[in-house]
């Protein structure tokens, strides 16, 4: 298992993941996905989409704002309830979320704690040019009450049946107490989120469904089934609007944590907006007249705990022969295709001036035939075997190799990655060659 060092090393050298604001010293819990983290995540997403929406039958998408309406946080409960509950350290003055300690005492000092008071979580901001309390709005903590209100949009301009749900990817915002894990706590995150509209009477019959069509998702995914579980939670952990919870759990380098949590959120927060806004957010079933307020499943994962779920169990270390006759260590993620930043590198064998053309001529096809389906790299600095070391250890299924003999014979050579196994190709099959592998 690698530990989180490591990974967050990898993760800077090779343009995954860097400090926020980092030539200021950096502010403290913010990252900034670099040019292959911006790819895995948006890999991660697409894959979600793709699944959770365009293979499905029953959801549809939506974009919601981050700032709403103050009194749509009033009504969620967001303003009373979206809190935790924060202690002091007496003696050096640190602050901590009391239902994270172990004991009773500071653990930076051991110092006596104060007593918990409750401390919202939501970042207040101020819409348009006053700062008073008639301009503070709120920036979104989850992404769900844009579905919520928009609730009466979807099902006019769609005419969806009953059950249904409403996808949305996008940012929120908690002013977290304490932060760390490098992505895993942040106060700036990614969610994945869907409110599925279901029959009262059929609650508890579409949570578990969404429980197994969650969990297989990362599973699909290559994610290893021994390090994902399901845990309930208990009756005081649950959020204000919960009737039952349940978290995917990852084994992360520090110990299990949750990527996602599926909620029955009942019909709490629909009503809530009938009585908040005044509108009328029910549901007619024309087979059977009757009019009611559907129940919600909610499944709700972070894309940026997804994407260190993910990091973390690809990173594999072997131990492979060298050409003297020994052993060198490779590092590599075995990321799955759909995931991996990038999909093939095209390396020449060296930057000799009679390989550059045809190699140039290789990356410019594969590149704009679109068969790679993602992103597509030039390397040609250093050694071959440097350069397929550097293509392993940031996740690259195929390296494409044009050598001398490829001027003479039309062909270059796939590596893959997991095997290392090579194959000689002609240029003219490579499309039909690379599309298999990317696929498999
Ligand atoms: N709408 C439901 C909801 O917000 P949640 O369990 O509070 O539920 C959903 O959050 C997911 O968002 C979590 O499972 C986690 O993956 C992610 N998440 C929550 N707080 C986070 C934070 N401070 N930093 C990164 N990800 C976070």
């Amino acid at each position: 298992m690698v530990d989180l060092d490591t990974l967050t090393s990898l993760c800077k050298r090779r343009g995954f993941l860097f400090q926020g604001s980092e030539i200021y010293g950096g502010l403290a819990s913010t990252w900034d996905y670099g040019p292959l983290g911006v790819e895995l995540k948006r890999n991660i997403k697409d894959s979600w989409w793709q699944t959770m929406v365009w293979e499905r039958n029953d959801v549809v998408g939506l974009d919601s704002s981050v700032l709403m309406h103050p009194e749509v946080w009033k009504s969620s409960g967001h303003v009373s309830n979206f809190t935790d509950p924060l202690v002091d350290c007496l003696n050096c003055h640190q602050r901590w979320r009391e239902d994270l300690l172990e004991d009773a005492f500071c653990p930076e000092c051991g110092g006596d704690l104060t007593q918990a008071r409750n401390f919202n979580l939501m970042f207040k901001t101020f819409v348009g040019p006053l700062e008073d309390e008639s301009s503070t709005s709120y920036l979104r903590p989850e992404t769900a009450q844009g579905i919520f209100v928009n609730f009466n949009n979807v099902q006019s301009s769609t005419r969806k049946k009953l059950p249904f749900g409403i996808a949305q990817i996008g940012k929120a915002f908690r002013n977290e107490i304490t932060t760390g894990n490098f992505i895993f706590r942040t106060r700036e995150f990614e969610m994945m989120e869907i409110e599925y509209f279901v029959h009262p009477n059929e609650d508890e019959k579409w949570h578990q469904n969404w429980i197994d069509d969650s969990f297989n998702w990362y599973i699909s995914l290559g994610l290893k089934k021994e390090k994902l579980r399901i845990r309930k939670h208990d009756q005081d952990e649950m959020a204000h609007y919960s009737k039952a919870t349940f978290d995917l759990e990852y084994d992360f380098p520090w110990g299990w944590g949750e990527i996602q949590g599926i909620a029955n959120r009942t019909d709490f927060d629909l009503k809530a907006h009938i009585e908040g806004s005044g509108e009328s957010l029910t549901y007619f079933d024309d087979s059977t007249g009757e009019r009611f307020v559907p129940y919600v499943i909610e499944p709700s994962a972070g894309v940026d705990r997804a994407v260190l779920a993910f990091l973390s169990d690809a990173y594999t270390v072997e131990d492979v022969p060298n050409a003297k006759g020994g052993h060198d260590e490779r590092v590599l993620l075995k990321l799955h295709t759909s995931l991996a930043p990038v999909k093939v590198a095209v390396l020449p064998l060296s930057r000799n001036e009679r390989l550059a053309p045809l190699a140039r001529e290789v990356f410019d096809r594969i590149r704009t035939s679109g068969v790679a389906r993602g992103f597509v790299e030039f390397d040609d600095a250093q050694s071959i075997g440097r350069r397929y070391r550097r293509q392993d250890e940031t996740g690259t299924p195929l390296c494409v190799t044009v050598d001398f003999t490829s001027l003479e014979d039309g062909a270059v050579t796939i590596r893959e990655r997991d095997t290392m196994s090579q194959v000689r190709v002609a240029i003219g099959d490579l499309e039909e060659q690379i599309s298999w592998r990317l696929l498999n």
